[in-house]
């Protein structure tokens, strides 16, 4: 019963580190970010964005419009006009 039971949790927790949303989307008055995260996760390591082991990341409008997006657009060739990824 205890071998099921760590087996069980073990489970869990590889499916907790591997689990992330397909797309994450953001609101904002200028229109809304759809975020692929599995397109971009197909396209590149998780490295390119995660440190360590991959979790959680804060995402705001100052974040975005530097490091956590939009400073690797400019330099692998993604959207980089405000319209490109804010959809009305
Ligand atoms: C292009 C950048 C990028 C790549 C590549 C990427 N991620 Fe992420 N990931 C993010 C961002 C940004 C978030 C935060 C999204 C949010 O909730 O606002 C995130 C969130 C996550 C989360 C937390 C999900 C949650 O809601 O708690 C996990 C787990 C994760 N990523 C795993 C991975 C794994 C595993 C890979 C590689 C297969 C990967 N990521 C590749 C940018 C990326
Ligand atoms: C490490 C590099 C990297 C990071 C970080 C990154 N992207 Fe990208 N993104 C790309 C590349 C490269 C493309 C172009 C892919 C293509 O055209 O095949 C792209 C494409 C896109 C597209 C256009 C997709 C489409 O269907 O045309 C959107 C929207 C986008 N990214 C949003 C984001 C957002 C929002 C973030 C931050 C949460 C982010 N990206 C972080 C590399 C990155
Ligand atoms: C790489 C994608 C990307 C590009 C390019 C981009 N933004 Fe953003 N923007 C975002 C993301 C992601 C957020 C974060 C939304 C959040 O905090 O949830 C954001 C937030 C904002 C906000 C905050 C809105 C609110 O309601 O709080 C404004 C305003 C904004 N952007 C304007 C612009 C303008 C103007 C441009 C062009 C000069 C631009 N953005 C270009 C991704 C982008």
């Amino acid at each position: 019963m205890k071998k099921l039971i760590i087996a069980v949790m073990l489970v869990a927790f590889t499916f907790t580190l591997a689990y992330a949303a397909d797309t994450v989307t953001y609101e904002s008055k200028k229109g809304t970010v759809t975020f692929d995260h599995k397109a971009h996760s197909e396209k590149m390591d998780c490295a390119a964005c995660h440190e360590g082991t991959p979790a959680k990341i804060e995402v705001d409008k100052k974040s975005a419009h530097k490091d956590t997006c939009k400073s690797c657009h400019k330099k692998d060739g993604g959207p980089t006009k405000c319209n490109d990824c804010h959809k009305k």
